[in-house]
């Protein structure tokens, strides 16, 4: 057979919980050579502690009842000797002996509750109970009375005596015989077969039935008095107390609560110590069940809490229907060291019949931890394979191996068998450590406590272990683990010896108190960060668990569930005055290398250094964060440094502490120096110092600024015109056809660094009386295609004055500035007589806009000069005319050869020449309005459209 356990979490923070009866170590005693016949072997147990002696009981062997003296050492079972002999073959129903048993010190008391009495009367059940005091042979109590009047009849006293049983611990018994009249309760004062004992009967203490159902022993009212108490579950179910020589003792308040018919409240008592030093009593109730359920069972607890009362403070409801959860109950003493008694309940009929013992202990019972009904035990004991009745009988043994704690024996009367299960003696361990101070470790090290240096340092781990006073030798082994977290560095400094460990406990003197410790060294690296705590967690738990051996020597004990087996501790080894917060005094040097003021456009990236020194306390997580106006990070060669999505900032992280008179190099950061423009003064350099990365609000903040200038050198005009500066031309020319001049101006930026707000430029151009001008003459245009505002500000007779004005000046897309004039035909003849004429204009800049510093000497103007060579025709008219003639001839041969040859072709390209000519068109409508001359700097694409073009214009000659 297995017994199988289930164990209740009482907190799921213990590693542990106690099981305080080893169900793999049971020992299981059957009714020695009956095997076949049913005997209710194990119907009540009881332990004789002078002998080491298990009396068990077999009531219904051979229809008398029977009991025997067991061994536990060899499970040998002898029968005592007993002489009742039936001598009335009319009464031959079974006696039951061994219905009840019960044992002192050194004898046992057991009790036939339908036993024949012959007298000179008559014959009848009485019942009685018998001692032995030499384990071997039973000798019977007197039932009568002290001074009884002689002349009761026999029939008033004829009972059932002995159903149920008590030993006190003064060794006063009583007898219950519940079953005739009222029922009737026997107190024998002393263990001796001749004494004669008080009578209660239920119907002097208004009791209707079954008084005597259930009787117990105890210190109910204060603890110095002796006192008994005696269970009727009839009806409602009462409880009686009573004192010194069987008297109703009234002056205790027991207030009973509402019960229901037929719970059987009062069914079984049991009185355990568990609130102080009075007795507690527990009074059960098997046939408790809801309306819809039957015999769940139940157990009410009453605590002797105030003076003189007994209140009742909870009740522990079964948990299965048909159980009878209650129909025993049994104080098994203190197994779990909290110096209050543990109970066993039975519920014998739980899982079909079988049954299931549970444990409780008394600290729940109390209720003084977290109320959990109904299942708040301790341990549940059921056995898995097909015992039945298991719990009917439930027996302690004193302590059978001196380990300090009861023995349980179990009986399973339906399958005449008694298991009797060993229970762990416990030690109750408490992990403690203890570390040195780690603040000023260098200061300490000088004092030479070697368990601290700059870099090491030792602590105690130990285990404080409480043994109680038996087992005399107790032994456990535990297991240390030793955890370090967090962001120090810091590690253990052997881990192989430390990290997990194992320690063995022994009980070696007298002492019921010892410490076992541990040194453990922890290496503390230099660039550690402790400014944060160093983590440890520590965890013992026991190893070579004698909860899971099936034969465990009794002074392998347990660790009790009062334990303290982990901690968790956050331990500073940062090295300044003050816990937690050390006071570092950091300084950043910036130093640019770049020369100040910085010529804007001088370069492209230039680069700073940034080195931070402590002379305060350690600084153990300093930081920068740089912003920069006016310029970007491109690179920063550290690699504790990230630089910002948009790259105007930085943010630096020191990856080690920085102790006194250390220095944080941070190196070189590139700064791109193209994006400031003429209207910024300054690079900005913003740089919050943090002593600690982790109090973002303390910071010291450092500004820079650098002195921009921009000069104009990096605008750049140059000038043009579209047909070059000299044109030869003649007045004949002059007069037919319209030459437009074009004087242009390409204005670029030479640098990335914009300019903004212009350039505002002015063109001035002269006014001579044989120019004509457009109506707008001054275009201006950005290369990207925005057009520019001019406006005509004077026109004189001398010049005329356009200004314009730009928004900015980039280096990709320069402004390009158109002045169209052409000369006036009419005025041809008069310049006939001149040799040559210049056409001139002159574009200046103005810095005002671009740059508020002093203006920088340097004059922004271009010009352009146009000359006309105005040339004379000095050849013969004669010439001219034969000249002409030859010319005109030659073409008409050429023309005739190039038609006849081309007429096909021709007029297939007719329709595509005339298309051609549309878009020429176009094109020279949109070159009057740009400047054509734009397009000339791109020969490349002008050439072919002006090629057709002449093409064109040929054929149509
Ligand atoms: C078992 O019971 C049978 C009949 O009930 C009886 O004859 C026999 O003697 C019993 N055996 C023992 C060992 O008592
Ligand atoms: C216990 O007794 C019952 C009924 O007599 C029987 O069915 C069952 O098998 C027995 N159990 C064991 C383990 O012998
Ligand atoms: C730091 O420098 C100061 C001044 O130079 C000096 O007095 C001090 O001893 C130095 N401290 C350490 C820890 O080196």
């Amino acid at each position: 057979m297995k017994l199988i356990i289930f164990l209740f979490l009482l907190k799921q923070s213990f590693i542990y919980t106690l099981a305080v009866y080893n169900t793999l170590a049971y020992k299981k005693i059957v009714s020695p050579g009956e095997q076949l016949n049913l005997t209710y072997f194990g119907f009540d147990i009881a332990y004789v502690a002078t002998t080491r002696s298990l009396i068990v009981t077999a009531p219904i062997a051979d229809n008398i009842g029977q009991v025997y003296v067991c061994q536990i050492d060899n499970l040998h079972c002898k029968p005592i000797e007993r002489n009742i002999v039936r001598d009335n073959s009319k009464y031959d129903h079974n006696y039951w002996l061994g219905a009840t048993v019960e044992a002192g010190s050194s004898f046992f008391v057991t009790c036939a509750p339908l036993l024949v009495k012959h007298s000179e009367n008559g014959v009848g059940t009485t019942g009685g109970c018998f001692i032995s005091k030499d384990n071997l042979s039973i000798e019977q109590f007197v039932l009568d009375q002290n001074g009884s009047p002689k002349n009761t009849t026999f029939e008033s006293r004829l009972s059932s005596f002995g159903w149920s049983l008590t030993i006190s611990d003064q060794e006063s018994i009583v007898v219950g015989g519940p079953a005739m009249y009222t029922g009737r309760t026997l107190l024998y004062m002393k263990p001796e077969a001749s004494n004669s004992p008080y009578v209660a009967a239920g119907i002097d203490n208004d009791v209707d039935f079954n008084f005597g159902y259930s009787v117990t022993s105890g210190y109910f009212a204060t603890s110095k008095l002796l006192m008994y108490a005696v269970g009727s579950p009839y009806g409602f179910g009462k409880v009686l107390f009573f004192g010194q020589q069987w008297r109703l003792f009234k002056q205790l308040k027991f207030k009973q609560p509402k019960t229901n018919v037929g719970e059987m409240f009062g069914a079984s008592l049991c009185s355990a110590r568990i609130f102080g030093q009075r007795s507690d009593l527990l009074v059960g109730a098997p046939g408790r069940a809801s309306d819809k359920e039957y015999n769940v069972g139940a157990v009410y607890v009453f605590v002797a809490n105030k003076l003189m009362a007994l209140n009742y403070k909870r009740i522990i409801t079964g948990r299965k229907e048909g159980s009878m959860f209650g129909s025993a109950i049994i104080n098994v003493g203190d197994l779990n060291g909290d110096k209050k008694d543990d109970i066993a309940i039975a519920a014998p009929f739980e899982n079909d019949g079988r049954g299931v013992v549970y444990i409780y202990c008394g600290a729940e019972i109390l209720g003084l931890k977290e109320p959990k009904k109904p299942f708040n035990f301790l341990q549940m004991i059921e056995s898995e394979d097909y015992y039945y009745g298991f719990g009917l009988g439930l027996g302690i043994l004193n302590d059978y191996d001196q380990n300090g704690c009861n023995e349980l024996a179990i009986g399973s009367p339906l399958n005449n068998t008694v298991f009797i299960l060993p229970c762990f003696a416990y030690i109750t361990v408490e992990l403690y450590t203890e570390y040195p101070d780690l603040q000023n470790r260098e200061i300490i090290n000088a004092v030479a406590q070697n368990d601290v240096n700059e870099t090491h340092f030792r602590f105690d781990t130990c285990l404080r272990v409480t043994f109680p006073k038996k087992p005399t030798k107790a032994y456990a082994e535990l297991e240390v683990e030793i955890e370090i977290s967090g962001d120090t560095k810091a590690s253990l400094s052997d881990p192989n010896s430390d990290k997990k460990y194992i320690v063995k406990i022994e009980k070696t003197t007298k002492q019921s108190v010892e410490q076992f410790c541990k040194k453990i060294g922890v290496y503390l690296p230099t660039d550690g960060h402790y400014d944060s705590p160093i983590k440890f967690k520590i965890i013992a738990k026991q190893i070579n668990d004698p909860q899971l051996q099936s034969n465990p020597d009794p002074s392998h004990v347990v660790v009790n569930e009062n334990s303290i087996l982990s901690l968790r501790h956050d331990i500073w080894a940062a090295q300044c005055k003050n816990k937690m917060s050390c006071l570092p005094d950091i300084h950043l040097d910036i130093t640019n290398l770049f020369p100040e003021p910085y010529l804007l456009g001088s370069s492209e990236t230039e680069d700073i250094k940034m080195e931070v020194t402590n002379h305060g306390e350690v600084a153990y997580s300093a930081c920068l964060k740089v912003n920069v106006v006016n310029a970007a990070i491109v690179r920063a060669s550290a690699l504790s440094c990230t630089i910002g999505d948009q790259e105007n900032t930085l943010t630096c992280i020191s990856q080690k502490p920085i102790h006194k008179n250390d220095t944080w190099d941070i190196g070189h950061i590139s700064l791109k120096m193209t994006d400031a423009t003429n209207k910024d003064e300054f690079i900005t350099l913003k740089v919050r110092v943090y002593n600690n990365c982790k109090t973002p609000k303390i910071f010291t903040l450092i500004e820079k600024q650098y002195k921009l200038t921009r000069d104009l050198n990096d605008i750049e005009i140059i000038g043009r015109t579209n047909l070059g500066s000299v044109i030869n031309t003649t007045v004949e020319e002059i007069k037919f056809e319209k030459k437009i001049l074009e004087h242009i101006y390409t204005i670029s930026n030479k640098v990335a660094n914009p300019w903004l707000g212009g350039p505002k430029f002015k063109i001035t151009s002269m006014t001579p009386h044989f120019l004509h001008y457009t109506k707008s003459p001054v275009t201006a245009q950005t290369e990207s295609g925005h057009y520019l505002s001019c406006s005509a500000i004077a026109t004189t007779e001398k010049d005329m004055t356009t200004i314009c004005s730009a928004e900015q000046l980039l280096k990709e897309d320069p402004i390009h500035v158109i002045l169209q004039m052409y000369i006036d035909s009419s005025t041809a003849d008069d310049l006939g007589a001149l040799r040559n004429i210049s056409m001139e204009s002159k574009i200046e800049i103005f810095p005002d806009g671009l740059w508020n510093g002093p203006f920088s000497n340097i004059s922004l103007s271009q010009s352009v000069v146009t000359t006309i060579i105005i040339e004379r025709t000095t050849v013969a008219l004669w010439i001219i005319i034969v000249a002409s003639l030859f010319g005109l001839l030659l073409l008409s041969i050429i023309y005739c050869i190039v038609v006849k040859r081309t007429n096909f072709m021709r007029r297939k390209n007719k329709q595509k020449t005339n298309e051609l000519r549309k878009s020429i068109r176009r094109q020279t409508i949109r070159r009057s309005m740009m400047a054509q001359s734009v397009y000339d700097r791109v020969p490349e694409e002008e050439q072919p459209s002006s090629d057709l073009q002449e093409n064109a214009q040929r054929c149509e000659t």
